[in-house]
């Protein structure tokens, strides 16, 4: 009972502070803060679907090591403005985000996909060199391309439904 009572005094905490209430108040802010949070979710999940395509057996000819190093990075590197972005627009109506179950799911969801993708780099990419040319991946390759697909999209889909419930 204690943490919720401080987990909700934290949220209130939040959506009062001085740099919530210039957002709510700036015709501007939230929908600039709202473009980079889009913009930064469409290079992430552009970079993460683009990999997985590569493991479903598309362009076959391009090197899987390659393609990870690449998109790797411009994934990791979108974080830098999602992170930010989605907590300035959490905080702007943090006790109502929080209870909002499309948002909470969203969270999961993002949690599975990292974790998924977690997985694949430490255990199945292991073995790429067996797979990296001209060759089809491994069925835990695919079965880790499709559950990525299939969450980011959820993710997405959850984001988009914010707004809804
Ligand atoms: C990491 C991957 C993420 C993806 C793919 C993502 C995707 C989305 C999408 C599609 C929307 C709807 C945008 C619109 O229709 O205008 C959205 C909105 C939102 N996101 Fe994210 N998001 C991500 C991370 C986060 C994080 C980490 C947070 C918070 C800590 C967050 C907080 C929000 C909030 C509060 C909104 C609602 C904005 C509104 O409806 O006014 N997002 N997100």
């Amino acid at each position: 009972m204690q943490v919720i009572l401080q987990g909700s005094s934290i949220l209130t905490w939040l959506e009062s502070s001085s740099a919530a209430l210039f957002i709510r108040q700036s015709v501007w802010l939230y929908p600039i803060v709202e473009i980079v949070h889009i913009t930064g979710f469409a290079v992430l999940v552009g970079a993460a679907v683009m990999f997985d395509v590569r493991l479903l057996g598309f362009s076959k000819k391009l090197p899987v090591n390659e393609c990870v190093r690449y998109l790797a990075f411009w994934a990791r590197l979108s974080f830098l403005a999602v992170l930010p972005s989605g907590f300035i627009l959490f905080m702007v109506d943090a006790t109502g985000m929080a209870s909002n179950p499309a948002f909470q799911l969203k969270l999961v969801l993002i949690g599975a996909a990292i974790l998924n993708a977690m997985i694949f780099h430490r255990f199945t990419l292991k073995s790429v060199y067996q797979w990296n040319v001209n060759q089809p991946a491994p069925a835990a390759a695919k079965m880790a391309g499709t559950i990525s697909i299939l969450l980011w999209l959820a993710v997405i889909s959850c984001g988009r439904l914010i707004a809804y419930i």
